[in-house]
């Protein structure tokens, strides 16, 4: 699997981009505006960028999305309930082929209610639902503190504590991490109940 991490110093957004090495598919993750960069190594590893997939709609992640997708062909996906700017809408459970690599979608609302998890071999790529050492938060519109615990407790922890943490921002002491050191170290993934969540989350 082709797999590259592109940084956006002044709001530390990560974009990443994820190909399969023989089909030469491959999808970008969140443009963030780094559009020039993206494209260099799409011409540079003769790939066919096939989708751009947004973990969430907020600007700061969809920045490039349509000037990616004129330059390459890309079809933008995201969460059907995401509404605004969308060729093809994605629910939860849905697998994205690369023709020899897949992605799975997970739907994990909380931060905002399109906000999806996206799941490959085994890296994990959490958007703003899940960081390194924190989680998204949830006072922005659309923002739901239980529905963050249900996503979080009710699908994430679930997975794998080998599963690669890769966040929509470079937030932690590092830019990635393993499930398994966030469910010990990160203090939002503490456990509690869905009361205490939605309290810890008002503070
Ligand atoms: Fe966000």
């Amino acid at each position: 699997m082709i797999f590259r991490r592109f940084f956006v110093a002044n709001s530390k957004n990560f974009a990443y981009l994820i190909g399969d090495e023989k089909s030469r598919q491959a999808v970008v993750v969140d443009p963030s505006g780094v559009i020039t960069e993206i494209v260099a190594v799409v011409e540079k590893e003769k790939l066919n960028l096939k989708y751009i997939i947004n973990t969430h709609s907020h600007p700061d992640h969809t920045a490039g999305n349509r000037e990616l997708a004129a330059k390459t062909g890309a079809k933008i996906l995201k969460h059907e309930a995401g509404v605004h700017g969308v060729d093809l809408k994605l629910k939860d459970g849905d697998v994205i082929s690369l023709d020899g690599t897949s992605i799975k979608i997970i739907h994990t609302p909380g931060h905002t209610p399109d906000s999806i998890c996206l799941l490959v071999d085994n890296k994990l790529l959490t958007g703003d639902t899940l960081f390194v050492g924190e989680c998204g938060r949830t006072d922005l519109p659309g923002g739901n503190s239980a529905n963050l615990y249900d996503s979080l407790f009710g699908k994430i922890i679930k997975l794998d504590d080998a599963v690669e943490i890769y966040p929509g921002h470079d937030y932690g002491p590092r830019p990635d991490s393993t499930l398994g050191f966030e469910k010990k170290n990160n203090y939002t993934l503490k456990l509690r109940s869905k009361e205490e969540f939605m309290h810890f989350m008002q503070e």
